[in-house]
C-alpha cells in the first residue's frame, strides 16, 4: 500500500492521443475533478483556485475559438501544423480551465501586508499543485491528460463566452480524455546533478 501514491505519480505522464470515450460517466469526472481541487492545499487556505469544467460540444468550442485567436497571429504557411494541432487537442472529453482568483490574492495582501509580495508567488503554487492533483487524479481512474497555455490570447474569449468573473485569471488548460496512444519515453537527469541530501 505504501508506494500507492508513486506508483500513480509514476503513471500521470502527458497523453497527447486523447479520445471521447470516458471511462468513467461525465458526472464522475467532474465530481473527481471538484473534489481534486477542493482538496488541494494553498497558501492561508485561501482557496484561490477556481476552474471551468468544460465537455462535449463546450471543449470543441473552447479549440475553436483557440483556433480564431491563432489564426490572427500564426503566419499562414504554418497555420496547418498549427490547426492540426487543435485538432488533436479538440478531439479529447473535454478540458479543465485553472483559474487563481484575483480578488482572493489582493484580499490577502491587504489582510496582510508583511506578505503582500508573496501572495501573488503562493497563488501560482497553489494553481500548480491544483493542476497536479487533478492531473493524478484522472491519471488514477486511467483517464488521460495534456496541459496546455493558450492564456492570456483566449481569456477575454473565454471571459465572455462562459461568464467568468473578471478577476479570476486563467492560468492553464488541461484536456482530458481516453488514452488513445501511451505517452512518449521520458528522461530523467541525474539525481546527483538535482538533489542534496545532509544528514
Ligand atoms: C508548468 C508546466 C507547463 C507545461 N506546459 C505545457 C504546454 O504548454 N504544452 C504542452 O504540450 N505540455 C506542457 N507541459 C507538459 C510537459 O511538457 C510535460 O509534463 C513534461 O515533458 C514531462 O512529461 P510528462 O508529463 O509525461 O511526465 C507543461 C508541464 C508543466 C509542469
Amino acid at each position: 500500500m505504501s508506494d500507492n501514491f508513486l506508483a500513480l505519480a509514476t503513471q500521470r505522464r502527458t497523453i497527447y492521443a486523447l479520445g471521447k470515450n470516458l471511462p468513467l460517466a461525465e458526472d464522475e469526472v467532474i465530481d473527481l475533478i471538484k473534489e481534486a481541487i477542493r482538496q488541494a492545499p494553498s497558501a492561508f487556505n485561501s482557496q484561490s483556485s477556481r476552474a471551468l469544467i468544460l465537455l462535449g460540444k463546450e471543449h470543441e468550442q473552447f479549440w475553436e475559438l483557440t483556433r480564431a485567436q491563432l489564426k490572427k497571429i500564426v503566419p499562414e504557411e504554418n497555420f496547418h501544423g498549427t490547426s492540426q494541432k487543435l485538432d488533436g487537442f479538440a478531439a479529447a472529453a473535454g478540458s479543465v480551465l485553472f483559474f487563481e482568483d484575483q480578488e482572493v490574492v489582493t484580499r490577502l495582501q491587504e489582510q496582510f501586508a508583511a506578505y503582500a509580495d508573496n501572495f501573488p508567488v503562493w497563488s501560482e503554487h497553489s494553481t500548480g499543485i491544483a493542476q497536479y492533483a487533478v492531473w493524478v487524479a484522472l491519471a488514477e481512474k486511467g483517464i488521460g491528460a495534456n496541459l496546455q497555455h493558450y492564456n492570456p490570447l483566449v481569456d477575454e474569449d473565454v471571459q465572455r463566452t462562459w461568464n467568468i468573473p473578471a478577476s479570476w485569471k486563467l492560468r492553464a488548460h488541461m484536456n482530458f480524455g481516453s488514452i488513445m496512444a501511451p505517452a512518449g519515453e521520458k528522461t530523467y537527469m541525474d539525481d546527483d546533478k538535482r538533489f542534496v541530501v545532509a544528514r
